[in-house]
């Protein structure tokens, strides 16, 4: 099952309309997608907790690590970069930190608030080689806007 995008990002805004809470908005988002595509077997948020600083916020999945630098991993370049990581193998990414060995593919994305602060990144790993596309990318980061620009 691929997600459907427009569905997604309707059922995401109708769940979270009116809310301003950052955890209960992370914890929304991070259920919907995580099942709507059978290619997500682990999603959450890291937030920004201190300069240079993630800790795990909000996932479904195995257990994640609890804190990365932004020194370290697919989630500290993206936070350290403000770009979105699309890694179609794990194992050639220098630095990838793996929170389960099963994972093959990853992308990563930065969050932004309403005043363009970062304030964490959005991690989704597939068990799947080269699981994501530019298209995966850029949905999530329009439905990420959405969410988090309004706070
Ligand atoms: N793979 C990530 C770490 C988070 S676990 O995958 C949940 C990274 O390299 O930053």
């Amino acid at each position: 099952m691929q997600a459907d995008y427009e569905t997604l990002a309707k059922t995401i805004a109708a769940l979270t309309e009116g809310e301003s809470d950052e955890v209960a908005l992370m914890a929304t988002v991070v259920c919907e997608v995580h099942h709507s595509d059978s290619r997500f077997d682990w999603t959450g948020f890291y937030r920004v907790v201190a300069p240079e600083l993630l800790k795990i916020g909000p996932y479904q999945g195995g257990h994640g690590c609890l804190q990365i630098p932004f020194s370290r991993g697919v989630c500290g370049a993206a936070a350290r970069s403000g770009e979105v990581q699309l890694v179609p193998d794990v194992d050639a990414f220098r630095g990838h930190i793996a929170c389960a060995s099963s994972t093959r593919s990853e992308l990563v994305l930065p969050v932004w608030n309403g005043r363009r602060e970062l304030i964490g990144v959005f991690d989704i790993d597939s068990d799947q080689q080269d699981a994501f596309t530019q298209d995966d990318a850029d949905h999530m980061t329009a439905i990420l806007h959405a969410v988090f620009n309004r706070i």
